[in-house]
């Protein structure tokens, strides 16, 4: 069944429906190349209906549609401890920066002002959001007439979409928008999770600034926000905690003033992940991986091939690119292998773990010669989904 681009899977028992979810097809970052996902949501069985297995075969079942559709990796954020028996694990922690201090003023930089986002403003936060992340792992390609962007149009034009929503924009002194804060309140991971989360603070689902003086724009206009804002029980918050990975000129920002990142990681829930096909992942990722190349020892025309449980492929990397085979033949035998579970390979691809880490964790380790192709190839990175394209 399929619902504004998502697929609906959904289990009938005697003509109703029992369990069920949603399949949600994402294309996301990581660096300059694109990787198709399937992002799950809604997972659900009716609760007189529970502990029966059902639920077990919407997932199998899906991960089944998933591997024969064009999907590279899922993505989901999960119920505890339920995902790992469908394939999926950790992907990196989440992180919240909390701007402390609200009673110290905040005063804009010189020439900037702020006013809230106008309809003809939602073009220009569209080309913001693709720039800031645009190199970024994680971040989703968002379609202009997209749920997210929908959102924002509705709410610049004053269409209520949700709780008292508000996004705010900084102007500079050449009167070009460069930098935004939008609450995000119509969004489950802003209400359901981090304000749940932060009770005594204001809660700024999404923020972007394209240069250093818009972010200690944005920054500003936060931190202004914050000291005027009261929480559910009318006592005036205790700080503001912004979505943001500890990367990027607003973090770099936020490092000058009194703020604390926090990182949280989860053993199984929270932001979860698996290969859906090994050679979709390899080859959407080669673009970035011939990018990285730069990084590796001298060691030109090598091959290494990936091997999982469900699939194996081969980087044939060169002086001037990393190509990728499904297979190889008798006469192309690689030069060095490296046999891991998907999850882990996901985690690489995600660059969602230090390398070391996962290639120590692998029995038997690898050669130092496979060791340093995988760390050139594959370093440690932030992968993060902004809040509103959390499914
Ligand atoms: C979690 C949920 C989907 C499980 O559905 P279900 O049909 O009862 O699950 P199944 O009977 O197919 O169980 C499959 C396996 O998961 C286990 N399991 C069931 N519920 C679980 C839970 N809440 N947490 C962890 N494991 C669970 C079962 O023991 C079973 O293990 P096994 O097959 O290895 O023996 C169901 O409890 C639910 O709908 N909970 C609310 C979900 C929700 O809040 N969704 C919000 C959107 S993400």
């Amino acid at each position: 069944m399929q619902d504004h681009g998502a697929t609906v899977a959904e289990l009938l028992v005697a003509g109703q429906v029992v369990s069920s979810l949603l399949l949600v097809p994402l294309t996301i970052a990581v660096g300059c190349a694109r990787v198709k996902v399937d992002g799950i949501g809604g997972v659900e069985t009716v609760e007189a209906q529970r502990n029966k297995g059902y639920s077990r075969r919407v997932l199998e079942g899906t991960v089944r549609h998933m591997r024969q559709g064009s999907a590279a990796l899922s993505m989901l954020y999960g119920i505890p401890d339920f995902y790992p028996k469908f394939g999926f694990a950790t992907a990196g922690p989440d992180y919240a920066l909390q701007l402390r201090g609200l009673s110290r003023p905040a005063d804009l930089p010189t020439g900037w002002t702020v006013r809230n986002c106008r309809p003809d403003d939602v073009p220009v936060i569209q080309r913001l959001y693709a720039e800031y992340t645009g190199g970024a792992v994680g971040a989703v390609e968002r379609a202009p007439d997209g749920r997210v962007w929908s959102t924002l149009a509705a709410l610049a034009t004053g269409v209520k979409v949700g709780d008292p929503d508000e996004c705010r924009v900084v102007v500079g002194p050449s009167g070009r928008v460069d930098g935004y804060a939008w609450r995000g309140k119509h969004f489950w991971p802003v209400t359901s999770d981090f304000e749940r989360a932060f009770p005594d603070s204001l809660v700024i689902g999404e923020v972007i600034a394209s240069s250093t003086p818009a972010a200690d724009a944005v920054l500003a206009v936060c931190r202004a926000w914050g000291a005027q804002a009261t929480t559910p029980r009318g006592e005036p918050v205790k700080d503001v905690v912004l979505s943001l990975p500890p990367e990027g000129l607003l973090y770099a920002a936020a490092l000058r003033q009194d703020a604390r990142m926090l990182i949280t990681s989860r053993s199984a829930e929270d932001f979860m992940a698996r290969t859906v096909d090994v050679a979709r992942l390899l080859r959407a990722l080669a673009p970035e991986l011939t990018a990285r190349r730069g990084d590796l020892p001298a060691t030109p025309n090598v091959t290494l091939r990936l091997e999982t449980e469900i699939g194996a492929s081969t980087l044939h990397i060169t002086d001037a690119e990393v190509r990728v085979t499904a297979s190889e033949t008798a006469s192309h035998r690689p030069d060095t292998t490296l046999r891991l579970p998907q999850t882990e390979l996901m985690r690489l691809a995600l660059g969602a773990l230090p390398p070391a880490d996962v290639l120590n964790r692998l029995d038997p380790p690898p050669d130092d010669r496979t060791r340093a192709l995988v760390d050139g190839l594959f370093p440690q990175r932030r992968p993060y989904l902004h809040l509103p394209d959390r499914i």
